[in-house]
């Protein structure tokens, strides 16, 4: 492609540091697209004749037909996806196919490439978090009233609603949805037609390929459009933050699962066994959606490192963006897939749940707020009177609900009958009806909320 400055062929060491065609052929469609839109404007603006155009096209397409039905052969030699098509395209098109490259520079072709990709994988993202999203609203919509423990410390605090539990996950999922959504609107601009790095002297139409790619304008600094890949790195952060939240539901699954909790099961299909201890049966999606999570951080963190300190404006260091990209869209999509399947498949054990969210002790905050409303006790001196009243209860070796009224009388004369309402776990989940809190009405309306958005 450059022969005319060249007296020798490259090393085979520079050969293989070069050649990015083993993963950049993933961008093969983009490409085309890419060139399509090229040889489009190229013509409307009479810069190559509109025969040319038509044998550019029609041999772009069937170049295009021989990578999807696997016939086409790659070679390193031309390192990368743009000239294996273009070379391609010349054996099939002849002198036409030369004039493609007009006007244009591997430098904004390869930037617009990566972007119709990465937009390309924000909509599968997005898609396949809103299919989360409806597995999770299902699930809490059944279980909206049932009790589970809630944790602080992973130490039981509060009886909550497994509905409400798993809401807070939906919450997570859709700031998730909605980064990826905002990225989406900043990246949507073409760099086609920045060139190298200056732009060109032929009278091309930015605005023409834009709108041909979906992109809604070009993007307006040449320098800037070959040399940035922050639309990549904006993906890859919302996809790590996503994958944050994938590890914490993914180790909540694990721990449910574990025999002393026993909160859920997961149907054989999500588990494996041991090759020795036959009683086995382990939660192994689940901790690789948690384990994937590092590769996913991992393939920002190398971008992030690949970008810094680089100079304007093109310089090859960007051709590793690919493989970080490529790697975490991956991740990302088989782990949004695997969790999806095992929200779906989860059976909650609620005697299980309700057992455990009913012991430690877990209504004492129903039992001080009921001393502050009925009595008239300020909180930290019902805190404390509550703190003696457990105790006495731990001596005793009972819960509060089975604790006797004289005994609570010995530690606060005022108390009455009344306190009984207050203790039971379905009474304690019922009243928390604050916005936002889990009583079955709250999470009830938040599933309302979020039925309408997805
Ligand atoms: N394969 C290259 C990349 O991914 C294409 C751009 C090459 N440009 C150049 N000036 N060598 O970045």
């Amino acid at each position: 492609m450059w022969g005319g400055r060249f007296s020798s062929s490259p090393s085979a060491l520079m050969e293989a540091i070069n050649a990015s065609i083993d993963f950049d052929k993933r961008l093969a469609s983009e490409d085309i697209q890419g060139s399509i839109a090229h040889s489009a404007m190229l013509a409307k603006r009479g810069i190559i004749a509109e025969s040319d155009r038509d044998a550019i096209q029609q041999g772009l397409q069937r170049v295009l037909g021989e990578i999807e039905s696997g016939s086409f052969t790659f070679s390193t030699a031309l390192e990368d996806i743009h000239m294996n098509v273009e070379s391609r395209l010349r054996e099939i098109a002849g002198d036409p196919a030369a004039r493609l490259h007009t006007a244009r520079s591997r430098n904004d072709q390869v930037a617009v490439d990566v972007r119709l990709w990465v937009r390309n994988a924000h909509d599968r993202a997005d898609e396949q978090i809103t299919n989360l999203i409806k597995v999770l609203l299902d699930k809490a919509e059944q279980h909206a009233g049932t009790v589970m423990p809630g944790f602080t410390h992973l130490q039981g605090a509060q009886p909550v609603t497994f509905g409400h539990h798993l809401m807070a996950y939906v919450e997570m999922f859709g700031r998730d949805r909605g980064r990826f959504r905002d990225s989406r609107v900043r990246l949507n601009e073409s760099p086609l037609g920045a060139g190298a790095l200056a732009g060109t002297s032929f009278p091309i139409d930015r605005h023409m390929t834009a709108k041909a790619l979906g992109f809604d304008g070009p993007t307006r600094n040449s320098l800037d459009s070959v040399s940035d890949r922050d639309s990549l790195l904006e993906f890859m952060s919302a996809a790590a933050i996503c994958a944050v939240h994938l590890s914490r539901l993914a180790e909540e699954i694990v721990i449910w699962m574990s025999a002393p909790f026993g909160f859920v099961r997961l149907p054989d299909r999500w588990t494996t066994g041991s090759s020795m201890m036959p009683q086995k049966r382990n939660p192994d999606a689940a901790e690789l959606v948690r384990g994937k999570t590092g590769r996913i951080f991992g393939s920002l963190m190398s971008l992030l490192t690949v970008m810094k300190g680089l100079p304007l404006a093109y310089a090859k260091d960007t051709q590793e963006d690919k493989e970080p990209l490529f790697d975490a869209a991956d991740t990302l999509e088989i782990v949004l897939a695997a969790m999806t399947g095992m929200v779906q498949d989860l059976e909650p054990v609620p005697g299980r749940m309700a057992a455990v969210a009913g012991a430690g002790y877990s209504t004492a905050t129903d039992l001080a707020d009921w001393l502050v409303r009925s009595l008239n006790i300020p909180f930290r001196d019902a805190h404390h009177i509550t703190g003696r009243i457990v105790s006495e209860a731990e001596k005793r070796g009972t819960s509060l609900e089975d604790l006797a009224l004289d005994v609570m009388q010995a530690v606060e004369p005022k108390i009455h009958k009344g306190i009984y309402e207050v203790l039971s776990v379905e009474n304690s989940v019922r009243s928390r009806t604050s916005f936002g809190g889990t009583s079955p009405v709250r999470v009830t309306e938040q599933i309302a909320w979020w039925r309408e958005r997805v």
